[in-house]
């Protein structure tokens, strides 16, 4: 067995046909094995003689066949290395590589700057109760001042948050009323408006609130400018105007000073020279009194403002509906490298 083996193993020059050779000796069936398998009828004296004869020969086979398979298998990866021949020269192919979405880098790029300022970044949900949304702003049921902002509701008491508002009662809640806390809040905000070049149904809102002792308008009005001149450039200069707001007293809303363009394509600074970035003011006593502030001790300041308004402003985009549609070329000019 052991010659016939050897001989065939030395002629053969196929892989498979040497697996073959394998199952033919040393296989289940093989030859080899049938020796080893016939060993019980053997007489004591012959039994390990044979065996020690049938394992040698096993080794030997086994050694044989391995080595000829491993001799085989470097020449044919040899013949293949020497048939390839690689152009280390040739230019590699472009990876496209994505990048973040702008709405993305500006919401990152004013949470640096606020953490800088001390706060801290906060989440609330998107699916929100009415009663966060509205009821504990001062926006009790059937207040006319609820039709400013048109609601999706999904039941009577569940809705699409319509402002990052709700989490500042949530976040005061959790302090619990007895805490100074400075937090921002970026997120989704959903409201019933027809898309166009200046509105959408969805977009980003990015809250601010600071509650302290003795915190007073002119902190506000210091950290917006602090915030303008370093997201838009030292040049700028904000100016706020009396508006309304149920939740916060008084309430303001804070224009940025732009050059005014002219021509089509140029919704983002006409007119005046002033464009409306944000609203805000000082927290309604009655919103701190519900989340258990006592607004005897403390008082606070609280703004919100549209990323995408910020994002159009900064980078001069026109339509909104940029930032939703999702068109690589737009997209791909805000990747940073
Ligand atoms: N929530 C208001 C809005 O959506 C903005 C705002 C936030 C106003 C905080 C005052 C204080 O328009």
């Amino acid at each position: 067995i052991r010659s016939e083996a050897l001989d065939k193993i030395v002629q053969v020059e196929d892989i498979k046909v040497l697996q073959e050779i394998r199952v033919t000796y040393l296989g289940k069936k093989g030859s080899l094995t049938s020796v080893l398998k016939g060993m019980g009828k053997l007489s004591k004296e012959e039994r390990p003689v044979i065996g020690e004869i049938a394992n040698k020969v096993r080794d030997a086979i086994t050694t044989a066949l391995n080595e000829k398979i491993q001799k085989l298998e470097e020449a044919a990866l040899e013949k293949q290395l020497n048939q390839e021949t690689i152009d280390v020269t040739l230019p590699g192919r472009p990876v496209n590589v994505g990048g973040a979405h702008l709405l993305t880098s500006i919401v990152e790029e004013i949470e640096d700057l606020f953490i800088g300022m001390g706060y801290e970044v906060r989440e609330g949900p998107e699916v929100e109760t009415d009663y966060y949304n509205f009821e504990a702003l001062n926006l009790p049921q059937n207040h006319p001042a609820r039709d400013m902002q048109d609601t999706f509701y999904i039941t009577n008491e569940l809705l699409l948050r319509t402002h990052t508002s709700p989490v500042q009662a949530r976040t005061m809640l959790e302090y619990k009323g007895e805490k100074p806390f400075k937090m921002i809040c970026p997120g989704k905000v959903y409201r019933r408006d027809t898309d166009d070049a200046t509105h959408s149904h969805q977009f980003r809102q990015i809250e601010g609130l600071y509650v302290d002792e003795n915190v007073r308008m002119s902190d506000l009005k210091g950290t917006l400018d602090k915030f303008a001149k370093k997201m838009f450039g030292e040049d700028r200069n904000i100016r706020l105007r009396p508006s309304f707001f149920p939740f916060t007293e008084p309430s303001v809303e804070m224009d940025i000073s732009c050059k005014v363009c002219h021509g089509e394509g140029c919704n983002v600074c006409k007119g005046t020279g002033w464009i409306e970035i944000l609203g805000g003011g000082m927290v309604h006593p009655k919103v701190l009194e519900m989340a258990g502030y006592d607004p005897k001790v403390y008082s606070g300041f609280a703004f919100g403002m549209g990323t995408e308004r910020i994002a159009m402003l900064k980078y001069g985009v026109s339509d909104i509906r940029a930032f939703y549609t999702n068109d690589v070329r737009f997209l791909k000019q805000f990747h940073q490298a």
